[in-house]
């Protein structure tokens, strides 16, 4: 295993003043957002769509890497470079999605999945790397609900996590391990702490065992938030401290960085949180964001599948905005100027 080179990629992920897009939406997941602008879901109308975000110029200035789905790692942009050539040229590091989404998991909870994909994906990593891809992600999704989740759920995740991030660092591309506790129930922020914490311990416990180089991998968890149909919701205050609270407890101080998700949240209240949780400092990794709806949301709508210069606006303010989070020095007014 090339560990300096691991870490150097891994480093280079959470620079400070950067994050990673994730726009590694499956085609069916893609689907569902080109719907909502009348868009027809085509190979060519992704491609396009892809290729606005990712010649917004500037947009390097902030996002130092993006999550690619495989059809995408595969396509050329516009002009007819590869799209991770063209990312790397531009210093942005190419990653793939490499999971095959979560499945229900046999004997489990209401709701409860177990993420596949193992089958089979050293010879994929092998093709990924070749084709540039320089780090990966595995989500896998731990749902809070009436009994759940299960003890189960979390170690079947957290094994099948591990197993990937090792076969991804024998390949030599850095895993973004993800274990996402959804936030869309009707739960108390307390008790997506407690399940958030639960996880986090549960997953670090197999990625030790099964030999995973903290130093080359970058974490990519929720934050610890109200479940969006709980009547009381915690601030951002609260949320940036619950938040740091836990990953102080159960992630080691040698992963280089933590990249969240964004996971429903709003826009604004994504970026909001991030910038929360640097301003309070002292942290022992670095903190940015990870994206995927909270940095497109707008674009996508500006964009609404023809109007290329209004979407590549949208998109490098959300970065910027998200940029100066990651640094602790954003400010709601900035929003307003824009
Ligand atoms: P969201 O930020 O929209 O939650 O997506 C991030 C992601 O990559 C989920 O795997």
């Amino acid at each position: 295993m090339n560990e300096k080179m691991l870490n150097e990629t891994a480093r280079g992920m959470v620079a400070p003043g950067r994050g990673l897009l994730a726009a590694d939406e499956s085609t069916g997941t893609i689907k569902k957002r080109f719907d909502k602008i009348g868009v027809d879901n085509t190979e060519p109308n992704r491609r396009a769509y892809r290729d606005m975000l990712f010649t917004t110029p500037g947009f390097e200035k902030h996002t130092s890497g993006v999550i690619l789905f495989e059809e995408t790692l595969f396509q050329s942009s516009l002009t007819g470079q590869p799209f991770p050539r063209l990312l790397a040229s531009k210093g942005v590091i190419p990653g793939i999605k490499v999971d095959q989404g979560a499945k229900p998991l046999a004997g489990g909870g209401a709701d409860e999945t177990v993420t596949e994909g193992l089958d089979g994906l050293r010879e994929r990593l092998k093709k990924y790397g070749e084709a540039g891809a320089r780090f990966a992600k595995w989500r896998a999704v731990i749902t809070i609900g009436d009994g759940t989740p299960t003890d189960y759920c979390i170690d079947v995740n957290a094994h099948a996590l591990a197993r990937y991030a090792a076969l991804c660092q024998e390949a030599g591309i850095v895993p973004i391990v993800e274990p996402e506790v959804l936030m869309d129930a009707d739960n108390t922020v307390e008790v997506c702490e407690a399940v958030t914490d639960r996880t986090l311990e549960v997953v670090f416990d197999a990625l030790y065992r099964q030999r995973v180089l903290l130093e080359g991998m970058v974490l990519k968890p929720n934050m610890v938030v109200s479940g969006a149909q709980c009547p009381t919701q915690a601030d951002v205050a609260e949320v940036a401290a619950r938040t740091v609270k836990v990953l102080k407890r159960r992630v080691p101080s040698a992963v280089p960085g933590i990249a969240f998700l964004s996971g429903g949240q709003s826009d604004e209240l994504a970026t909001a949180h991030l910038d929360a949780m640097n301003k309070l400092g002292g942290l022992p990794w670095n903190l940015t964001f990870s994206y995927g709806r909270a940095l497109q949301a707008a674009a996508l709508k500006a964009w609404s599948g023809s109007n290329v210069d209004a979407g590549k606006a949208a998109h490098l303010h959300r970065a910027r905005m998200n940029g100066l989070a990651s640094l602790g020095q954003w400010d709601q007014s900035l929003e307003k100027a824009a």
